[in-house]
């Protein structure tokens, strides 16, 4: 779909630019032309092509349409293109468009001596009207289309925006001066035109500069979120009651049960999938994913980060484990990001049973791309494994030398594994990937016994049903070995499968066209130590937005909360022990895996209605398109806590924030200068 999308939507992007073209041409050539009959043809060729011109407009609004309704997420890159193409030139439109039919009308009427100044007059006004922001967008229409076809990165839209925006802002102001000159009227500028016309692209630059659309590379975060000072975090203050504590200080915890001691080294490899497609890797132990850590319930876990690659620096995050704020693992607000040659010990007690993973927080969305990420799971404490079968899925989208392929772990493509009917089952889904991915289960009946890491109760048997999971989030599938094959699918996509097979190589397809799951109302309620009903401490409510900004020192499209961007987010403020609510309402078109580190949240309502099955206890909460997603959550683990989207792109284009305990302080400081950039 999205390739389909892609290509349709870059086809009229460069039809779009014909009918622009031969329009500028015409119109450039009008005023030139004595004989009013040659104007008029020319003035007819003009008006058709920009008559041309408006449907494929409107083919890309509806390329655009479909796109979301298909729930496609770069669903924004022809709305971007529209934006870029479309807006301007409706404007030209509507201001070229009557004097080229006044020119078109006259034709019919005979030569006289006061024609040839009128239709002069007409035609120098459609030429200053059109010619320029023609000229304009073709050239921004053609960047842009060679841009999505080469880097189809937000950030490189980002600058195609920033510039054209500007050249664009010099445009239309010197179209009004020719117009003013050619109307008769005086300038608006005071500057003699010589000197304005130096001004003009001198401020150009200059402002290019200054919003990093020159070299988006070279642009950074402010390095200001310094929480050293009495400033704070993003220059909101934080109040200071009782002994302010250093993020440093708060690390290990208890640390008095078995030592389990893990080294992981990140270094570089070229590794290929199973079906033979190789990624260039950046790995944490040499392995697509990163090294498995599986631990006991009770163990205390002692790893040491060793960099062994060439230039990026990395952190472990442990997403979804509730450790001490000091072994958080995000750089700049818990650690330094550990340099080439350096290293980190990580410890703390693995308190919390369950499916979780961890993954670098020094520029996490791109170092999570290229593979710096591991499952870690823990088993309870003295008890044997009740599955017969227990294996991990861990979903993530490698771009390979064959372009992007799926795969649970390293296998892109349908795995089979021989087991016997009556086994237990314990398939565990974590979707190391940014989008929202939909599991499904063929050949059933299964249960959803766990969300995050956190056994849902009772939950009920299931078979067409399909479950959404977000970014980062985590889902147990268990079952019940039938005498027949079962799949676990993704998407619904053919190509990618884990079949339990009772002879090992039956197959079947995957589950297609099944009914979303309603988690509010799965499984049954059990005592929770807080509800809905509770009397808040504090309660937040955190807007969701997307739109045109400066974010990174680039002008783009951003991701905001609350309004601002990452580092400039407010911080949420608590106290330790206070039970508070937050409430993410989502006013964008995209899905927002939103994810608080240190907690597990209990939701408590979706757009209103309360959950009235099993608790679900997350720590990444999906909050849909013009969905309200309310959780709840006890202050039980100071420090400075991130709490972003877990699209780790989004997260990237500023929709990043922290809690912060009041008296807790970071020593540690982001942005380019300190090496220190979580997303
Ligand atoms: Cu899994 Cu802050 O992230
Ligand atoms: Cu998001």
């Amino acid at each position: 779909m999205y390739l389909i999308a892609l290509t349709v939507e870059l086809l009229s992007s460069v039809l779009l630019l014909l009918p622009l073209l031969l329009l500028a041409g015409a119109v450039r050539r009008l005023p030139g032309r004595p004989d009013i009959r040659r104007v008029v043809r020319t003035a007819k060729v003009a008006y058709r092509s920009l008559l041309a011109a408006l449907p494929l407009v409107l083919a890309k609004l509806v390329v655009a349409v479909l796109l979301l309704r298909n729930g496609v997420e770069f669903a924004a890159r022809p709305l971007l293109d529209l934006l870029v193409i479309g807006a301007p030139l409706v404007l030209t439109l509507l201001r070229t468009a009557p004097v080229l039919r006044g020119l078109v009308r006259t034709g019919g009427a005979p030569f006289d001596a006061a024609a040839p100044v009128t239709a002069q007059r007409r035609a120098r006004l459609a030429a200053a009207r059109f010619v320029l922001p023609a000229r304009l967008l073709a050239v921004a229409g053609g960047a842009s289309a060679v841009l999505a076809l080469t880097v189809p990165t937000n950030s490189a839209m980002a600058t195609v925006l920033g510039v054209f925006a500007l050249v664009g802002l010099v445009v239309v102001v010197d179209v009004a001066q020719r117009e003013r000159a050619l109307t008769g009227r005086p300038s608006t500028l005071r500057w003699p035109r010589p000197l304005a016309r130096l001004a003009a692209p001198l401020v150009l630059a200059l402002a290019a500069a200054g919003c990093g659309a020159v070299g988006v590379t070279g642009s950074a975060m402010p390095a200001a979120m310094s929480m050293t000072d009495s400033a704070g975090h993003g220059g909101h203050a934080m109040p200071t009651v009782g002994p302010v504590r250093q993020v440093t200080d708060l690390a290990g915890g208890t640390l008095d049960g078995p030592v389990r001691r893990f080294t992981i080294t990140a270094s570089q490899a070229r590794l290929p999938l199973a079906s033979g497609a190789t990624v260039d890797a950046w790995t944490f132990g040499g392995t697509l994913p990163g090294t498995p850590i599986r631990v006991r319930q009770g163990d205390v876990v002692e790893v040491t980060l060793v960099n062994h690659l060439s230039t990026p620096s990395v952190t472990i995050h442990w997403h979804g484990v509730d450790v001490p704020n000091a072994e958080d693992g995000v750089a700049g607000v818990t650690q330094d990001a550990v340099k080439p040659g350096g290293q980190f010990t990580y410890r703390f007690k693995a308190n919390q049973v369950g499916t979780y993973w961890y993954h670098s927080h020094e520029l996490a969305n791109e170092q999570v791309t290229h593979g710096l990420f591991g499952l870690f799971v823990v088993d309870p404490a003295d008890q044997a494994n009740p599955a017969d079968v227990d294996e991990a899925l861990v979903y993530h989208d490698w771009s390979t030398d064959r372009g992007s392929r799926p795969a649970f772990g390293a296998d892109d493509g349908v795995r089979t594994r021989a087991v016997a009917p009556g086994s237990r089952v314990r398939l565990r889904f974590v979707n190391a990937d940014s989008a929202t991915r939909t599991l499904a289960v063929a050949g059933g009946p299964w249960r959803l016994a766990a969300l995050d890491g956190t056994d849902l109760h009772d939950p009920g048997e299931l078979r067409d049903e399909t479950v959404a999971v977000g970014g980062g989030g985590r889902a147990d599938i268990a079952l019940t070995m039938p005498d027949h094959p079962v799949r676990v699918s993704v998407d619904g996509a053919p190509d990618l499968g884990y079949v339990l097979s009772p002879d090992g190589h039956a197959t079947i397809p995957a589950a297609t066209g099944g009914r979303a799951l309603d988690l509010t109302r799965y499984g049954t309620p059990t005592g929770t130590p807080f509800g809905a009903a509770s009397r808040f401490d504090r309660t937040y409510l955190v807007d969701l937005d997307q739109g045109l900004g400066f974010h990174g020192g680039a002008f783009g499209f951003v991701f905001a909360m609350n309004g601002q961007v990452f580092p400039d987010v407010p911080m949420l403020t608590v106290r330790e022990g206070d039970l508070v609510r937050v409430t993410f309402r989502n006013r964008t078109l995209a899905d927002h895996p939103m994810h608080l580190h240190g907690h597990r949240v209990l939701l408590l309502s979706k757009d209103g209605v309360a959950v009235t099955g099993s608790p679900l206890w997350l720590d990444t909460v999906l909050v849909r398109p013009g969905e309200t997603a309310e959780v709840a959550f006890r202050a039980d683990n100071p420090g400075i806590w991130m709490d972003h989207c877990h699209d780790l792109g989004h997260a990237a284009g500023g929709m990043t924030m922290h809690l912060g305990y009041e008296g807790v302080r970071s020593p540690f400081t982001v942005g380019k200068d300190t090496g220190n950039m979580p997303e």
